[in-house]
């Protein structure tokens, strides 16, 4: 059972600004709830039980939102609008469940993920990039079922021409599900990408990962990464790739982020209808 997950939202969402100038870019909404409910529903889903936020200046948004907001609760309770309160009620955790810890500088999402290391204990943590939204089953559930020690990362396939975009895995035995993870290597350009294999920002790691991230190794970008990291464990841990069963949105481009909200949309029942008729006008 994996019981913790770490949510690194301290980065500045330069590939969004205007929008994210001085809302953190973790609060984006697609169709009407913001991208960090969308992990932590997912988490919570897979029963994670304590929600760690490595979070930054500038988002504060986020720890409100998980927070109670006495006078829209009173106000929706004077009005009666039931519904919309049990929706912002359903949202806050128990007491401690949730943490935040400060990094000071974004410095790569290895260093973000070691910001939250006196918080972990001796257990597997799951670590979710909530630009990374994934409709349908939850991706994290999928992988601690699969789970059986070491590390392990969603995988999904991309174009050959964006493999400098992700981390991109050396496969070993592959059952067209499980992957073995036989390296791990930042961003490569696609001339020198193993495969086509790419890391979604999903990862369940092993405690022994945050001492390897002790030692602040530079890589990709100058930044400290995460995938480096788990690159060293290979050889001393099991370590597999997980294709999962939902679709992949990436968040953190336009493009993704529009694709996602009429997505989701189109699953939204509310919506699915008028939303369907609008699009086929629209592009006829
Ligand atoms: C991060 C990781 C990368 C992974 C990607 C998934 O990159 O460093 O290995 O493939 O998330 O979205 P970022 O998109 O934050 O640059």
């Amino acid at each position: 059972m994996i019981k913790k997950a770490i949510f690194p939202v301290g980065g500045l969402g330069t590939r969004f600004l205007p929008a994210t100038k001085a809302m953190p870019k973790e609060m984006l909404p697609v169709v009407d709830k913001p991208l960090i409910q969308y992990a932590v529903e997912e988490a919570a889903a897979a029963g994670v039980e304590e929600f760690i936020f490595v979070t930054g200046r500038n988002k504060t948004a986020i720890e409100d939102h998980f927070d109670h907001s006495y006078e829209l609760e009173a106000t929706l309770q004077a009005k009666g609008k039931s519904d919309a309160l049990k929706l912002v009620k359903a949202m806050i955790h128990g007491p401690g469940a949730v943490q935040y810890v400060r990094q000071q500088q974004p410095a790569g999402l290895g260093h973000a993920v070691w910001c939250a290391r006196h918080l972990i204990g001796n257990d597997p943590v799951a670590v979710l990039l909530a630009d990374d939204l994934i409709l349908g089953e939850s991706c994290v559930r999928e992988m601690a079922e699969a789970y059986d020690g070491g590390n392990m990362v969603a995988v999904m396939d991309v174009p050959f021409d964006q493999t400098d975009a992700y981390g991109i895995v050396t496969p070993g035995d592959d059952d067209g599900r499980i992957v073995n993870v036989r390296g791990l290597v930042e961003k490569p350009k696609p001339a020198e990408a193993p495969s086509t294999i790419a890391v979604v920002g999903r990862y369940i790691i092993a405690p022994d990962v945050f001492a390897t991230l002790d030692s602040h190794e530079r890589g990709a970008g100058g930044e400290i990464q995460l995938t480096d990291a788990l690159a060293k464990q290979i050889g001393k841990a099991p370590f597999k790739g997980l294709r999962f069963s939902g679709e992949r949105f990436d968040c953190g481009s336009k493009l993704g982020f529009l694709q996602a909200n009429i997505a989701f949309g189109l699953e939204n029942g509310e919506l699915e209808t008028d939303l369907r008729n609008w699009m086929v006008g629209r592009l006829s």
